[in-house]
């Protein structure tokens, strides 16, 4: 199969990567140029990861990976290679009034038969198929962070996408060695429908000083086995992309348990986005040995406080 995958961030990657290392031929574009050019690095490290924990022993792995990859400074380039491919994958930023206009410029521009995948975390699938103009084509296909060690994806069908579609999609990611489940057509699908208020919740209680950064991550490794507890996994999410997630499915839902939290809000003003930017709810100066960070300047603790950030 030959992919177009539009955004190279962090999850653009996990699949540009995802595909390569499956044997698949990959055409990607991101309009941040340093994220094009970092990408291939990002996918070669990525494969290494995937190669030690799937036991693959071949020390080209990661450099057969990266021959499958081909990236494009050129918007243009791009175009004209995706116009051969099989699927157009967007996995840009969760903001629908941007992929909404993204679609509606570039999908009329491939021939009809390609399939449009897009990897949101929440979105109404139906808004963005109508906006790329090829609603029977148009399915999410929804990966987890980091996509080339978490199987699972939720495969989301609007009410045009076809039953060909569907099908089509789930041999592709079958082969893909991805897990795929059907998730329903609601805001935050159905991982996300659940873990969100959880997260959220989490750095609420954060805010008002309930619980501790490294306790909260110990607590919910040891009790529940997250492997990585809560808050060090944010910083891997990154707190722009729950922010704004969390923002679109309060917007689709009124549902008060996923307004963010001001705390989120303050960190990403402040540049605080996570393992990527060097802190978050960790401070990652040293990767290797993130250090949990004392976040009680942030901590809304009496109705005192929250009147004295308001003067
Ligand atoms: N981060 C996660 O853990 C996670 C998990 C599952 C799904 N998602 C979803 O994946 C999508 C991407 O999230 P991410 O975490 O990779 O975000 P990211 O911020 O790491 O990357 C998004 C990329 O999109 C690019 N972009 C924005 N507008 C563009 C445009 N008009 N044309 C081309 N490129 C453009 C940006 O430059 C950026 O590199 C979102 O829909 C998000 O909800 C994220």
């Amino acid at each position: 199969m030959k992919f177009a995958i539009m955004g190279t961030g962090v999850m653009g990657c996990g699949w540009i990567t995802q595909c390569a290392m499956t044997g698949h031929e990959v055409h990607c574009f991101d309009s941040y140029t340093d994220a094009v050019a970092k990408a291939k690095d990002t996918c070669q490290n990525l494969a290494g990861k995937a190669a030690k924990k799937y036991k693959i022993d071949d020390p080209e792995f990661g450099t057969k990976t990266v021959n499958n990859i081909n990236t494009y400074q050129d918007k243009a380039d791009f175009i004209t290679a995706a116009k051969k491919c099989d699927i157009f994958f967007e996995v840009i930023f969760e903001d629908l009034k941007l992929k909404c206009d993204v679609l509606t410029e570039l999908l009329p521009q491939l021939p009809e038969n390609i399939i449009f995948w897009s990897n949101t975390s929440s979105l109404d699938i139906d808004i963005l198929s109508e906006a790329g103009g090829r609603p029977e084509r148009s399915i999410v296909a929804h990966g987890m962070n980091p996509v080339p060690l978490m199987p699972g994806v939720e495969v989301v069908p609007g009410v045009k996408t076809s039953a060909e579609t569907l099908e089509s999609t789930r041999k592709t990611l079958l082969d893909m060695k991805k897990v795929p489940f059907l998730a329903p057509n609601i805001p935050g699908f159905w991982v996300n429908r659940l873990l969100f208020p959880q997260m959220l919740d989490a750095i609420r209680l954060l805010e008002q000083g309930k619980i501790k950064v490294e306790d909260g991550d110990v607590g919910l490794n040891t009790c529940l086995g997250h492997p990585q507890g809560a808050f060090k996994l944010y910083d891997f999410v990154t707190t722009p992309t729950i922010l704004r997630v969390a923002l679109q499915m309060y917007q689709a839902s009124d549902d008060p348990r996923i307004y963010p939290p001001l705390l989120l809000i303050r960190m990403v003003k402040n540049g605080e986005y996570g393992a990527g930017s060097g802190k978050g709810f960790y401070d990652w100066s040293d990767p290797r040995n993130p250090k949990a960070r004392d976040l009680s300047q942030y901590v809304i603790g009496t109705a005192e406080d929250m009147t004295d950030i308001l003067k």
